[in-house]
C-alpha cells in the first residue's frame, strides 16, 4: 500500500490506549473511532482530535475510506465483528481472544482467505519486552534446544465487567498460551484440561463452568515439544501474574514468582543469573518509541486498569499496532498469523471442553494449508 493506512478502532475502553499511537505511526492515519455510546465517543474523538465518529459497527463498515479496523469490542462480539469486517473489505486486527467457538475460529479463517485481507489477534504477550527478551535468546542460539515451555496467567477478575463473571478460565488463556506457542513458532496439535476447585455459587451459572483453575498440557503440533499452561479468574488468593518459563538445553527463562521481582535465567548446572529486561522501543518507528514505557494517558488514574494490573502489557502496545500497519504495508501476515491467532485461541477453548470432560484429549483443527 503507497498511502497511508486508514485505521478505525472499535471500543474505546482498551481500545483508547491505541489511538494515539496509530496518529504517531509514520505509516498510520487513526481515521476514525466507534464505540456504542455517543458520550464517550465524542469525549474521546474531541480529546484526541479524531474527526469520523460511528456508533453502529455497520456503519463504520459502509465507510470506503476505512482500510482497517482494529476491534477491542467485548469478548462476545469479537468474532461477529471480526468477520463482517474481513467480508467487508477490511484487514482486521481484534485484541484477545478472536472468538469463543471452533466454528467461529473456521468461519474467521474462510472470510480472511476469501476476502484476501489480514487478520491478527492482538496478543500483548508476544510483542512484550519479557518475551522479545527471550526471542532473542532463541534467535542467538544462547537457549539451545527447546525442550519445554510453561505459562501461567493468574488473576482476580471480581468486579471487571459483567461478562467476564464466571467465564471459563480457559476462555481467556492467550495470554499463558500465546507465548509457548510462539516462542516455537507453532501451532497446537492436542490439549487436555483439568479443571480444579470451585467458584462461588452465584459465579458458576452464566457460563455453567464451576472451576476455580483449569491447567493444561498440549502437544506441539510437528515438533517434540509440549506445554502447560494453568490460569484463575476468581476466589483464589494470588497476586497477578502473566508469566511464561522456556527451558532450553543451554539456557531457561524463569519468570519472577511476584511482581517487581526479576526472572531468572538457568544457564546450567546450578547457575543462575537474575536479568533486568531491556526495553525493545529501539525495534520501532521513533515517533511511536516513547509508547513502550507509557499508556496513552498522562494520569495514571486514567490508564485502563488492565495496563495497569498488567505492568503496561510489557510495552507491547506499539509493537503490535507497528506489525498490524507493517503486515498490511510489507503484504506478508503479521505475528500471531492467522492460523496462529485462531489455534492459539482454540487451545484455551477446547482445554476447557476437555476440563468439563474429565481431563479426555482433544484434537485441535488444523485449518493450515487445508
Ligand atoms: N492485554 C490485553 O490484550 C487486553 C487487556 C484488556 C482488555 N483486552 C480485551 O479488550 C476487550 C475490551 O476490553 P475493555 O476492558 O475495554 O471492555 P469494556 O467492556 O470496558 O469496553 C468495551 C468497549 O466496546 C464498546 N462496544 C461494545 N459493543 C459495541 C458494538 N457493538 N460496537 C462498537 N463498540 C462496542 C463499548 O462501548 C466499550 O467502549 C476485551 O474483549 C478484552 O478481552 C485485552
Amino acid at each position: 500500500m503507497s498511502r497511508k493506512v486508514n485505521v478505525a478502532i472499535v471500543g474505546l475502553g482498551f481500545g483508547a490506549e491505541f489511538i494515539p499511537i496509530y496518529q504517531r505511526h509514520p505509516q498510520a492515519h487513526m481515521y476514525a473511532l466507534c464505540q456504542r455510546s455517543s458520550e464517550k465517543l465524542e469525549a474521546a474523538a474531541k480529546a484526541f482530535g479524531v474527526e469520523k465518529k460511528y456508533t453502529a459497527f455497520e456503519d463504520l463498515l459502509r465507510d470506503p475510506a476505512v482500510d482497517a479496523v482494529h476491534i477491542n469490542s467485548p469478548i462476545h462480539l469479537h468474532a461477529s465483528q471480526s468477520i463482517a469486517a474481513l467480508r467487508a473489505g477490511k484487514h482486521v486486527a481484534c485484541t484477545v481472544p478472536a472468538c469463543t467457538t471452533v466454528e467461529e475460529a473456521r468461519e474467521i479463517v474462510k472470510a480472511s482467505r476469501e476476502s484476501g485481507k489480514k487478520y491478527m489477534m492482538m496478543e500483548t504477550v508476544v510483542w512484550s519486552r519479557e518475551y522479545l527478551f527471550v526471542r532473542e535468546l532463541r534467535d542467538t542460539g544462547r537457549l539451545g534446544r527447546i525442550q519445554f515451555v510453561r505459562g501461567s496467567h493468574l488473576q482476580n477478575m471480581a468486579g471487571w465487567p459483567g461478562y467476564w463473571e464466571g467465564l471459563p478460565p480457559m476462555h481467556y488463556a492467550t495470554h499463558c498460551v500465546s507465548p509457548c506457542l510462539g516462542i516455537v513458532n507453532g501451532e497446537a496439535e492436542h490439549v487436555s484440561c483439568l479443571g480444579s476447585g470451585r467458584i462461588a455459587e452465584a459465579r458458576i451459572a452464566k457460563y455453567g463452568s464451576p472451576f476455580a483453575f483449569e491447567t493444561a498440557h498440549f502437544k506441539v503440533r510437528n515438533q517434540d515439544v509440549a506445554g502447560e499452561v494453568t490460569r484463575y479468574l476468581f476466589d483464589s488468593a494470588r497476586q497477578y501474574q502473566e508469566s511464561f518459563d522456556c527451558y532450553g538445553s543451554k539456557t531457561s527463562f524463569e519468570w519472577q514468582l511476584t511482581e517487581h521481582d526479576d526472572p531468572v535465567l538457568h544457564v546450567g548446572g546450578e547457575d543462575v543469573e537474575k536479568v533486568k529486561i531491556p526495553d525493545y522501543a529501539g525495534l520501532l518507528p521513533e515517533a511511536i518509541r516513547p509508547f513502550t514505557t507509557k499508556g496513552v494517558y498522562d494520569l495514571q488514574e486514567n490508564a485502563h486498569l488492565s495496563f495497569l494490573q498488567g505492568s503496561g502489557h510489557g510495552g507491547s502496545h506499539p509493537h503490535l499496532a507497528h506489525e498490524f500497519i507493517s503486515a498490511i504495508v510489507d503484504n506478508r501476515p503479521g505475528f500471531p498469523d492467522l492460523y496462529q491467532s485462531v489455534n492459539w485461541t482454540m487451545v484455551g477453548i477446547l482445554a476447557h471442553e476437555s476440563a468439563l470432560r474429565g481431563g479426555e484429549r482433544i484434537q485441535i483443527p488444523n485449518f493450515r494449508g487445508v
